[in-house]
């Protein structure tokens, strides 16, 4: 199926206002989301929260049986939080790790894991370890399989950086990750909504992801996905009476689905919002989505990369819908603050995001340009044309 362009802009309002090339950073949401979540938190100030909740529970539950299915697994797999980092932080601060244990990462994991990883190196005498880049800048999957030894507890990988266009082969990874039994840790955030991602397929055990970016969901909502073989070796960091259950006065039980990650407080109306754009995204299928895309930005990176002064930073064998590139006589803020101020919106990356990643090539921030599939032909080459200063 192709995407029918004129109605994807049609359902997306904001379409009208600006060119939006900062899906990476959040998307904007289409009316089937605006009017959800719109409507709930209207009922809620009607009605009550607690009483509206329960009127909405089946859109609630959809939530889950809509996400389950993005993703290929099964509703009870998934806890639905408020973002990619906590979701990430809830599987991960949930393993015991010990003394001279391995974790494995790849040169691409966003910052805020890294941050925890190393609080919890620190903390529990585990190391954690840089598996290289091949030749093409993505995980080098052969060393990664020679890292391999008994003592290996995690294998922790981003699937499509924050700060550039490259997708690391997961698949890949996760074959290694199965052959050897080692749990496997995905952060989707940038995946999820842009491409099909199936937990099966790639083989991973715990999954984050985020709504507000690629799937189009509101701002403040995320999931997690947690393998049913896993759930009962991994002990949450948190838990409450929503994810464990007083069974006398000084015992408890923990709930046995992923919903031993979640909270009882939650964004209510947020959640049947990412439902509904779960099943938006799944109304145009995600290899529709990932074909557009694909043609949109490597429509973006060929234009830029054909103006004088503008270097595309992008690596990797197959390249995503974010394009990550610099101007030699323009900072990257300052080309940002300019075409926002002609109604194009864009993000800058920098390497607080991915020190690894971008230390190497000495780069201290880049523009990213992040397509979706509701942009147009047009919008690249006005944006082409902004850039060069046109
Ligand atoms: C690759 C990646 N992982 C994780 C995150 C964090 O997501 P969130 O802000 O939803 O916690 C981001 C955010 O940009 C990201 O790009």
């Amino acid at each position: 199926m192709t995407i029918d362009i004129a109605r994807a802009r049609a359902d997306t309002p904001g379409c009208a206002h600006v060119l939006h090339f900062n899906n990476a950073g959040a998307a904007l949401p289409p009316t089937a989301v605006i009017d959800a979540v719109g409507g709930h938190l209207h009922r809620e100030a009607m009605i009550g929260g607690y009483e509206a909740a329960a009127d909405a529970l089946p859109l609630i539950e959809r939530a889950y049986d809509a996400v389950a299915m993005l993703i290929g697994c099964a509703r009870d797999e998934i806890a639905m939080v408020e973002n990619a980092t906590r979701a990430w932080d809830m599987a991960f601060y949930a393993n015991a790790f010990r003394p001279g244990d391995r974790i494995l990462i790849g040169q691409s994991e966003y910052a805020s894991n890294v941050i925890a990883l190393l609080q919890v190196a620190n903390r529990t005498g585990a190391r954690v370890e840089l598996v290289p880049d091949d030749e093409h800048g993505q995980i080098d999957v052969d060393a990664l399989a020679q890292m391999i030894d008994s003592r290996v507890r995690l294998i922790a990988l981003t699937h499509l950086p924050s700060n550039n266009g490259l997708v690391n082969p997961a698949i890949a990874v996760g074959r290694v990750a199965r052959h050897a039994g080692i749990p496997f840790l995905l952060d989707a955030c940038q995946s999820i909504g842009q491409m099909p991602v199936n937990v099966d397929e790639i083989g991973c055990d715990m999954l984050a992801a985020t709504g507000r970016k690629f799937l189009r969901a509101p701002r403040g909502t995320g999931f997690l996905y947690v393998r049913r073989t896993m759930l009962d070796r991994l002990d949450p960091p948190f838990l409450d009476q929503h994810a464990a259950t007083l069974t006398g006065p000084l015992s408890y039980e923990i709930r046995h689905d992923a919903r031993r990650f979640e909270n009882w407080e939650n964004f209510v109306a947020g959640r049947i919002g990412l439902g509904v754009a779960a099943d938006y995204a799944l109304g145009w299928g995600l290899e529709s989505i990932a074909r557009r895309i694909t043609t949109l930005a490597d429509a973006l990176r060929a234009q830029l990369a054909a103006l004088a002064g503008v270097t595309v930073h992008d690596k990797g064998v197959v390249r995503s819908g974010i394009v990550t590139f610099s101007k030699a006589t323009e900072d990257p803020a300052a080309l940002q603050r300019r075409l926002r101020a002609s109604g194009i919106n864009t993000s800058v990356a920098s390497t607080m995001n991915a020190r690894f990643e971008m230390e190497p090539a000495a780069l201290s921030s880049v523009l990213r340009a992040s397509v979706h599939y509701y942009n147009t032909e047009d919008e690249v080459a006005l944006f082409s044309s902004a850039v060069a200063g046109a």
